[in-house]
């Protein structure tokens, strides 16, 4: 028997209702003129993952754009459980978006809209963690990197020539010094097995700050300057996002790194990670 799918809720308007009945005016900020801030976690088996980190950042992230959020830590905690609830989903992320809402003239920031939305999520396979991605490389530097803002247009404009490059993902670089991806931040293994991952000009990914933690009990690990000669030195470079966890980079645009193979360091990583993730289930039940 075919599943069918199942109903999706999503948070708006101070209310849960049905996804295809969550609609944003169109004088939002948000749409006028690309203002707000999001921040996005994962959900499994109704634990959502490191959620205080999130809520920290999503709180960062306003503060730094001047956008109120008109709700307190624990009013947000409750509409997260709450849709958690309804939703029902094994494997999610969960997006909580605020944007600067609905302005007359469409320029003053005025009270702020909230949303929060629930979608399944597939984690990336063996296939890939397997083989790895080829990156390429793009000269930029986020405006207000800490903040979470719900700008990716220059990561949307550069989707065209990352597959025409036969790439999976663009890393950005400025002046030769390599910052993040749109969506993942970066790491590179030296030869020595030091762990580095850029310290300035990236957000603070809550993944990056796990594997930090991780790679220190086994390797020296640490935040620093690392330029595109860092990467043709290094034996492996590996991203790390919430939805992508920890995959390998084994050739940032003509640059083979290493042997080319995912490393062992990059791959020993993600099982810590794996089992920090199951950990903080087992904690949370
Ligand atoms: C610009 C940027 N860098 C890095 C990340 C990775 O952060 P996290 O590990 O918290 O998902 C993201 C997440 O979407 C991002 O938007």
């Amino acid at each position: 028997m075919q599943a069918t799918k199942p109903q999706l809720f999503a948070y708006i308007h101070k209310e849960i209702l049905p996804l295809q009945h969550a609609f944003l005016h169109v004088s939002d900020l948000a749409i006028q003129r690309g203002y707000g801030v999001f921040d996005f976690f994962k959900v499994q088996q109704g634990q959502p993952l490191f959620l205080n980190d999130y809520l920290d950042r999503f709180y960062e992230s306003a503060r730094l754009m001047e956008l109120q959020v008109p709700f307190s830590r624990e009013e947000l905690v409750n509409i997260i459980f709450k849709l958690i609830e309804v939703n029902k989903l094994e494997v999610s992320g969960m997006k909580m978006i605020l944007t600067g809402g609905y302005s007359s003239n469409g320029y003053d920031p005025v009270e702020p809209n909230l949303i929060m939305i629930q979608q399944p999520l597939v984690l990336p396979g063996q296939e890939l963690i397997d083989k790895g991605i080829r990156i390429i490389t793009h000269n930029y530097v986020r405006e207000i990197p800490h903040a979470k803002t719900i700008n990716y247009s220059i990561g949307i404009r550069l989707i065209n020539q990352i597959r025409q490059r036969g790439a999976a993902d663009v890393l950005y670089q400025l002046g030769g010094v390599v910052t993040e991806f749109p969506r993942c931040n970066f790491f590179i293994v030296k030869q020595d097995d030091t762990v580095v991952t850029p310290a300035d000009n990236v957000l603070l990914g809550i993944t990056r700050k796990n594997v930090l933690k991780l790679a220190g009990r086994n390797y020296k690990a640490k935040t620093g300057t690392i330029t595109l000669d860092d990467i043709v030195q290094a034996k492996e470079a590996f991203l790390t996002s919430t939805t992508k966890r920890i995959l390998p980079v084994v050739q940032v645009n003509e640059t083979v790194i290493g042997n080319g193979k995912p490393g062992s360091v990059t791959l020993s990583l993600l099982k810590d990670l794996i089992t920090l993730e199951e950990e903080q289930l087992a904690v949370e039940q």
